[in-house]
């Protein structure tokens, strides 16, 4: 019997590289392994029926296998949607409803691929690390308030909730992981000012890596981490860090590796008792929706993703082999070929 996965395209080229994505999970398990139930949400939603993310759609997405999701914006011109509006009652609802508490992110420098990182850099050897990011913690959490609100007194907060249940499970992920790669975990924070929080990873990442005296660890500052990234990406396998610091590191590590244009995410419930959810990392690129020429290799990347968490790790292996083919022929210079083109190519490589 074939399994639900619920599709979420969304707004700007998220249908366009979402249909893509399809069609190379297709190729890699064939048509009848999965059926794709479409919900209509993001930015169009709201702005024809003031909805964002109804009760009736959420009961139905939690009944799925897992979730694909495209991205969500408002197109320039259109009804402006208030700041905050899609990311905390959409997106952040999702990762948060479904436990989604392992935020991935790989990241990869591809031979041939156009970076800013310097010769020098690039010959120090291969770039290719994942990102572990708590999801549903941190500064995320949405504890915080503001009083006397819109007057020069105005006193707003927003704290980091980090529990030490929530900080373990992600960094035995990110243990595990690292067992099944090169066998080192970076843990990035800021434990020398933010002592309380920082001291609470700090410590569970130190009782952990007891546990594990075959994987080798390693800790950065935030600030340290950044400037690593640029001079000495190699020394990176699995990084784990919290929810902002892995919002704003993995920013830099698509930009750095190629572009975000590539970058895929994966918003995983490890235990499978709520879908996970797969996206691009970049957004709904509004300024060239409905042109076709959008990369639908982050989207295609994130279906490699998909079918890992999904049980099925040689399919996976199979799409990532033909993304890294494609991308070592054809390049990363946008526009030449079209989405579907990108699609079709990668679908045939299968
Ligand atoms: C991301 C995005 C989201 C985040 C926003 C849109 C809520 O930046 O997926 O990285 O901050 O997690
Ligand atoms: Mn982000």
């Amino acid at each position: 019997m074939s399994e639900t996965i619920a599709v979420i395209p969304g707004d700007g080229i998220g249908p366009e590289v979402v249909a893509e994505g399809l069609k190379v999970l297709q190729a890699a398990v064939g048509t009848d392994t999965y059926v794709f139930q479409h919900h209509e949400l993001g930015a169009q939603r709201w702005q024809r029926t003031g909805e964002v993310l109804p009760d009736d759609e959420l009961a139905a997405l939690a009944q799925a296998k897992a979730i694909i999701l495209g991205a969500v914006g408002a197109a320039p011109g259109s009804k402006a949607i208030p700041s905050g509006l899609l990311e905390r009652g959409l997106l952040l609802k999702l990762r948060f409803s479904f436990d989604q508490y392992i935020n991935l992110r790989p990241s990869k420098l591809y031979p041939g691929v156009a970076t800013p990182l310097s010769e020098s850099v690039v010959a120090q050897g291969p770039v290719d690390f994942v990102v572990v990011r708590e999801g549903t913690e941190g500064l995320y959490a949405g504890n915080g308030g503001s009083f006397r609100t819109g007057t020069s007194q105005e006193l707003a907060t927003e704290i980091s909730i980090n529990t030490a249940f929530g900080v373990e499970r992600v960094i035995r992920d990110a243990f595990r992981r690292a067992a099944r790669r090169r066998g080192k975990v970076t843990l990035i924070h800021k434990h020398n000012v933010l002592v309380h929080a920082g001291g609470l990873w700090n410590r569970l990442f130190t009782e952990i890596a007891a546990e594990h005296p075959d994987i080798e660890t390693d800790y950065l500052h935030i600030d340290a981490a950044t400037i690593a990234l640029v001079q000495d990406p190699q020394r990176f396998d699995v990084v784990v860090t919290d929810n902002l610091f892995g919002d704003i590191i993995t920013d830099l590590a698509g930009a750095v590796t190629g572009g975000i244009g590539l970058s895929a995410s994966a918003n995983i419930n490890a235990e499978g008792k709520y879908p996970s959810m797969f996206e691009p990392v970049h957004g709904s690129a509004p300024d060239i929706a409905g042109q076709h020429i959008a990369d639908p290799r982050a989207t295609i990347s994130s279906m490699a993703l998909l079918l890992d968490h999904l049980g099925r790790p040689e399919d996976a292996k199979r799409i990532e082999a033909a993304v890294d083919a494609d991308i070592f022929a054809n390049g990363t210079t946008p526009g030449t070929r079209r989405t579907e083109a990108i699609g079709d190519a990668i679908a045939a490589r299968l």
